[in-house]
């Protein structure tokens, strides 16, 4: 007898006759199955159910239920189990329809165990073909994925590329425009416009500063690094950065510490750029509404229980809840030319680092409030959460 033990399956044994379950029950054994017996269809089915085998080895013709209709129903259940069928010397006709509900092998009584061997090693070829199989589709979805990744990784890329040169551009004219005044009022000696001319480069070498600070915070997701730091002195710092760009125009940027902290454990570095973005867009609001004569911007910090609370309040032109449903989408920006959408992407993600989360209400010509909450103190500082 060539039997190699090999298979670690579960193998359902149905015939109704007696002794071939007891003289088929060792050679299996010794094949390596664990060895499962139903002595008709009828409890084949519930033994099936419960222990789902690999492979069953089932006489066609049995009382009740034949071996068919056993067949036909493992194989709607679960179309991969390797299903045998033991016939007799007349019955090739039953043999062959077995085939067409697509048994794996017939046997023929009386049973050569090598035969039974051949058989059962064809099965295992199949099971162990779909195990590579199902393997192989699996590193396959993984590279399409690893794929797909690396498109949407590209086209961000390219749409990075896009809106920060219209940006550039727009900073370049500033430049120039900047420049210009500078140049003239030097030439006619207006201390006036030459003071204009260096604001108004000030402000601009501002701009690139907090473009190229967003663009590196969108690359690379640093680890947050908490430190204490004094509030008034943050508070004073995030104003003084975007300050400039109010001096002259009807707008009182007022901070509001009265409530606040006396020192908080934040990543200044990145809480500053994201309340700076904060703060632009909230300017922008303001500048661009023609609604209104005086407009006001509220910048307050806030202690509440276990949390610091930013709040930003603006009298501009507010959102519609489309735009507001956008606002934190990489890219989304409805300044056209004059915005990258960069911001309030890279603010969400600076916040959520530090735990907290920003809720925002706006009305379209009433004017927007984002609040920043963050615990304070990091759960666990440097954590990236
Ligand atoms: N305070 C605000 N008032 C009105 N709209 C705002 C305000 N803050 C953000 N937005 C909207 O959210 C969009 C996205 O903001 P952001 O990510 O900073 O990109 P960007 O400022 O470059 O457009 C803005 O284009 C604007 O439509
Ligand atoms: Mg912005």
């Amino acid at each position: 007898m060539n039997i190699q033990a090999n298979s670690q399956h579960s193998l359902l044994l149905v015939d109704d006759e007696e002794d071939i379950r007891d003289v088929l029950r060792l050679p299996l054994e010794d094949l390596g199955y664990r060895v499962l017996t139903a002595d008709n269809a009828g409890t084949a089915l519930s033994v099936f159910n419960q222990e789902k085998p690999a492979v069953v080895l089932t006489d066609i013709k049995m009382p009740g239920m034949d071996g068919i209709e056993l067949l036909q129903k493992i194989k709607h259940e679960c179309p991969e189990t390797e299903v045998i069928m033991i016939t007799g010397h007349g019955d090739m006709n039953l043999a062959i329809k077995s085939l067409k509900y697509e048994a794996t092998d017939f046997i023929i009584k009386p049973i050569n165990v090598d035969g039974l061997a051949i058989a059962l090693g064809r099965a295992e070829e199949r099971i162990s073909t779909r195990c590579q199989l199902r393997e192989h589709t699996r590193n396959l979805e993984k590279l399409l994925q690893e794929k797909t990744e690396l498109q949407d990784h590209l086209s961000s890329l390219g749409l990075l590329i896009s809106s920060v040169s219209h940006g550039i551009k727009g900073l370049v004219t500033r430049l120039d425009g900047g420049l210009y005044l500078l140049d003239s009022g030097i030439h006619k000696g207006d201390t006036a416009q030459i003071a204009a001319g260096r604001d108004a480069l000030r402000q601009t070498a501002a701009r690139i500063k907090k473009m190229v600070q967003d663009i590196l915070f969108y690359a690379k997701e640093r680890a947050l690094q908490p430190e204490t730091v004094d509030t008034a002195e943050f508070a004073r710092e995030v104003i003084a950065t975007v300050q400039l760009r109010t001096d002259g125009k009807p707008l009182a940027l007022q901070y509001d510490l009265a409530n606040a902290p006396d020192q908080m454990v934040i990543d200044s570095e990145s809480l500053h750029s994201a309340l700076v973005s904060i703060l632009d867009n909230a300017i922008d609001a303001c500048l661009k509404d023609t609604q209104k004569d005086k407009h006001r911007i509220d910048f307050i910090i806030e202690k509440n229980i276990n949390t610091v609370v930013f709040n930003i309040r603006d009298n501009g032109i507010g959102m519609d809840r489309e735009t507001r449903e956008k606002i934190f989408t990489l890219f989304f920006s409805s300044k056209d030319r004059k915005g990258t959408g960069l911001g309030l992407y890279i603010a969400d993600r600076i916040i959520a680092q530090h735990n907290g989360h920003i809720e925002v209400e706006s009305q379209p010509g009433r004017g927007s409030c984002f609040r920043i909450r963050i615990p304070d103190k990091p759960r666990t500082p440097g954590n990236r959460s």
